[in-house]
C-alpha cells in the first residue's frame, strides 16, 4: 500500500523535475533571445510547479524517514541546491544585463543538473564525485 503511494508521488516528482527543467530552459532562452516579456501564465507556472516539486519531495523523504539537515546529506545537498536554483532563476528573470542574465541561466542549469545527479547517486557529491 505504502509502496503504491511512494511510488505514485515519486511519479509525480519526476514528472515536476522533467517540467520544470525544460519550461526554465525554453523560458530563459525565450527571454534572452527575444528580449520580450513572458507570458502571464509562464510566470506563474513555474512556481506552481516548483512548489510541487518540493512537497512531492519533502513527501517521499518523509515517507522514507530521512529528513534533510537531520539524518540524510544528499537530501541536504538537494534542498540547498534547489534554493541556489531558485534564486539564480529569479536572476535570470529580474536582471537587467543580458550577459549576467546568460551566465546566471546557465549555473541554474548546471545546478540543476548537479541535483539530478545528486537523486540518481544518492551522494551529496553528485557528479562532482570523481574531482573531490
Ligand atoms: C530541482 C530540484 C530537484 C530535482 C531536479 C530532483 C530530482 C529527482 C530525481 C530525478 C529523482 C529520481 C531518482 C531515481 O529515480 O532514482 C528524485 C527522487 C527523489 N527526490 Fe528529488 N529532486 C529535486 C528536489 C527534491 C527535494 C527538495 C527533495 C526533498 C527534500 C527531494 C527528495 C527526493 C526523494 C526522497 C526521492 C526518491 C528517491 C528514491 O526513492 O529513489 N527531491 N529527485
Amino acid at each position: 500500500m505504502i509502496d503504491a503511494y511512494y511510488d505514485a508521488i515519486k511519479t509525480v516528482h519526476v514528472t515536476c523535475v522533467a517540467l520544470s527543467g525544460s519550461l526554465f530552459a525554453s523560458r530563459a532562452l525565450w527571454v534572452l533571445l527575444s528580449k520580450r516579456a513572458l507570458w502571464r501564465w509562464l510566470r506563474v507556472l513555474p512556481h506552481l510547479i516548483d512548489t510541487l516539486l518540493l512537497a512531492s519531495g519533502l513527501t517521499l523523504a518523509f515517507l522514507i524517514h530521512q529528513y534533510p539537515f537531520l539524518n540524510s546529506d544528499w537530501l541536504t545537498a538537494k534542498v540547498i541546491g534547489l534554493i541556489v536554483y531558485i534564486a539564480l532563476g529569479v536572476a535570470v528573470f529580474r536582471g537587467r544585463q543580458t550577459g549576467t542574465r546568460a551566465v546566471t541561466g546557465l549555473m541554474a542549469l548546471i545546478v540543476f543538473a548537479y541535483i539530478v545527479s545528486v537523486a540518481f547517486s544518492k551522494q551529496p557529491a553528485g557528479f562532482l564525485a570523481p574531482y573531490l
